[in-house]
């Protein structure tokens, strides 16, 4: 017997499939056109008006996500099918909650959403449940107990608050003299006021990838299956993502490692959709460092690599579609910060950028830069990722960004 899959009905009428966005940034703005492209209605949240993926959606809100009482009510109104969250920043009791109560299904589950949200919560799973390889770590509370845990760690190390994303507080620290800043500075990034942090001992890995890795059912049976996306190699500056390239060389034996810890933590968080799994690699040995239950801001280069790109490959998983992760090119990403505080930006040069027709523009739409936001990325297909990556850069430079 053919298993029977998800039935999608009209958008805006009565028999609408209906999925519901949580953060609207431009990678949930790729996986909106995705989604819309199956004729699914979207809804999308964000804290502010007009985030890249509202502007592509039917229905748009605004509201504080990590407000459970907003969020609750939210859902409520709009009683969608699916629930996505986009971001970490959300009041994820409730979703447990829904999930409990089956009110909706949440992507990919309401445990990896919990547990991802908070670095805490995911290195116990991985590195004390699962016992996957990962850097050196302790947690800490207060100066004292942080200052114990550096010295038992040794250094160089490196401190995050435990709800952070992209770099925010993070710090390497050198030596104990460094001790005291890393702290107050911890305490300035974290996502709440909560304090808590932890420190990794430094890996000294030759490269670091993310291994895209997609949940998704069989079209015939309906069994969940494991698929991964070719390595995406990754450039990091103070914590952001500023180039990454497909794939990344690496040995057969790193490349089984990765997919073996890959599918370990994805089977634990379980539900369908894609996950970015980010491994540091030297030689064979390969060591987990976290994971993101969504797509990866990394994997944006699959949108010249990949026949399904990262976003294309969420919204059919999780839909319960079936998915192909092969890769028809070589390709690089690099991304177009404002490079300026500003309001209503306009971007030129665009016609210099895509002279060649192996390059591609994403510019995300927000309606306020900061020096390092990212405003866009630009991605090259070329014969070698090294070829890549000096046309994705070339092509990003040439965005030049103005004031109004
Ligand atoms: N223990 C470690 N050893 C070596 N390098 C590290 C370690 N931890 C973090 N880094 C470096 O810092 C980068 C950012 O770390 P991490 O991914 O934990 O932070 P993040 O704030 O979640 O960043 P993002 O949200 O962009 O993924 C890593 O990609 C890596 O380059
Ligand atoms: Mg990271």
């Amino acid at each position: 017997m053919i298993y029977m899959s998800v039935t999608i009905g009209t958008p805006l009428q009565a028999s609408a499939f209906k999925v519901l966005l949580l953060g609207s940034g431009e990678l949930g703005k790729e996986v909106v056109i995705s989604l819309q492209r199956l004729g699914v209605e979207v809804h999308a949240a964000d804290r502010y008006d007009h985030a890249p993926a509202m502007q592509v959606a039917h229905y748009a809100y605004t509201l504080n996500m990590a407000d459970a009482e907003e969020l609750k009510q939210l859902i409520d109104k709009i009683k969608p099918n699916l629930i996505v969250p986009e971001i970490e920043a959300i009041a994820t009791q409730v979703l447990v909650e829904i999930e409990q109560q089956n009110i909706a299904t949440v992507i990919p589950s309401a445990k990896a959403v919990n547990l991802t949200m908070n670095r805490e919560g995911i290195r116990r799973l991985a590195a004390e449940e699962l016992g996957l390889p990962t850097s050196a770590y302790r947690f800490a509370d207060s100066i004292e107990s942080f200052r114990a845990a550096c010295d038992d760690i040794g250094y160089p190390n490196f401190v995050k608050p435990v709800m952070s994303s992209s770099g925010k507080g993070q710090s390497r620290v050198k030596s104990f003299d460094e001790v005291d800043a890393a702290w107050e500075y911890a305490q300035t990034g974290g996502r709440v006021n909560q304090g808590k942090v932890i420190v990794e001992s430094q890996i000294d890995f030759d490269f670091e990838i993310t291994l895209l890795t997609v949940r998704a059912k069989n079209a015939e049976t309906g069994e969940i299956e494991t698929q991964y996306c070719d390595a995406i190699g990754h450039r990091q500056d103070s914590g952001d993502y500023v180039e990454s390239w497909q794939p990344q060389a690496m040995t057969p034996v790193a490349l089984e490692e990765a997919k073996r810890i890959a599918h370990k933590v994805t089977a634990a968080l379980g539900g369908c959709g894609i996950f970015g799994v980010e491994l540091f690699v030297k030689g064979d040995k390969v060591w987990f460092s976290e994971v993101s239950p969504r797509p990866h801001d990394t994997g944006l280069v699959t949108l010249a690599s990949q026949f399904q790109s990262e976003f294309e490959l969420h919204a059919r998983a999780i839909l319960g579609l079936p998915v192909s992760t092969s890769r028809h090119s070589v390709a690089a990403s690099a991304v177009i910060y404002a490079g300026v505080d500003d309001r209503n930006l306009s971007f030129s040069g665009l016609n210099l950028a895509l002279a060649n027709p192996n390059t591609d523009l994403r510019l995300f739409g927000k309606p306020e830069g900061f020096k390092r936001r990212r405003m866009g990325v630009a991605t090259a297909r070329a014969e070698t990722t090294d070829q890549a990556r000096k046309l994705a850069l070339e092509t990003a430079s040439q965005v030049s960004v103005q004031q109004n």
